[in-house]
């Protein structure tokens, strides 16, 4: 059984769209959903689904040697970043080689790095008058939104959409795609 580790910062829609699709697969298992904030949506939705939560604590966003442990000690083989805008640690990087992944609501290169999260990359579309946005699905490394790309989607966009309108079209994307290119990914490893 492939088990899956996600961080997820806030509401955690991306969260809920992995956990019901891999619900009763037969080879792969959210194991926890892990979070650096307390007030994240994401660990009360993954508590309703009877998923292991767990808040990171301050100690262990310091020393990234305990949260290893952690992940290690309960079999983890991807950690999964649905919404998740803390940095990853080099040293976790080092502990899960190609067995980290994260999820960019833009098409990378454009519209990535430092600050672009959320909202800030909708509106950043919506000011430079792209015709299209879409998501980016690809491999975490010591910098932001710079690893290896797995797959990426597009959307076109209506010159009079909002940043909410491209949000709600990018999410639609995402929930549609993660799931299946997590479960792509791990189908691949596992031959
Ligand atoms: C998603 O759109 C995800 O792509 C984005 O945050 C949103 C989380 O929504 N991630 C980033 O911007 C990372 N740079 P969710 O909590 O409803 O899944």
């Amino acid at each position: 059984m492939d088990q899956i580790a996600i961080f997820a910062s806030g509401t955690g829609s991306n969260a809920k769209a992995i956990i019901q699709y891999f619900d009763e697969h037969e080879s792969i298992k959210v194991n926890c959903l892990l979070s650096n904030k307390p007030s994240a949506k994401a660990l009360d939705m993954a508590a309703s689904f009877g998923i292991h939560t767990k808040l990171i604590s301050r100690a262990e966003l310091e020393n990234p040697m305990l949260l290893i442990d952690f992940l290690k000690e309960r079999g983890i083989s991807l950690i999964v970043l649905a919404g998740y805008l803390k940095k990853i640690p080099a040293d976790m990087v080092k502990a899960f080689p190609n067995a980290i992944i994260n999820i960019h609501p833009a098409l990378l290169p454009d519209f990535g790095g430092k600050g672009m999260y959320g909202m800030h990359v909708h509106q950043a579309v919506v000011e430079a008058g792209v015709g299209k946005s879409g998501m980016t699905i690809h491999y975490v490394n010591e910098v932001y939104d710079d690893g290896g790309i797995i797959f990426q989607a597009s959307v076109d966009l209506e010159e009079t959409d909002q940043a909410a309108d491209v949000a709600k079209k990018v999410l639609t994307l995402e929930h549609r795609h993660y799931p299946k290119v997590i479960e792509q990914l791990l189908l691949e490893r596992s031959k």
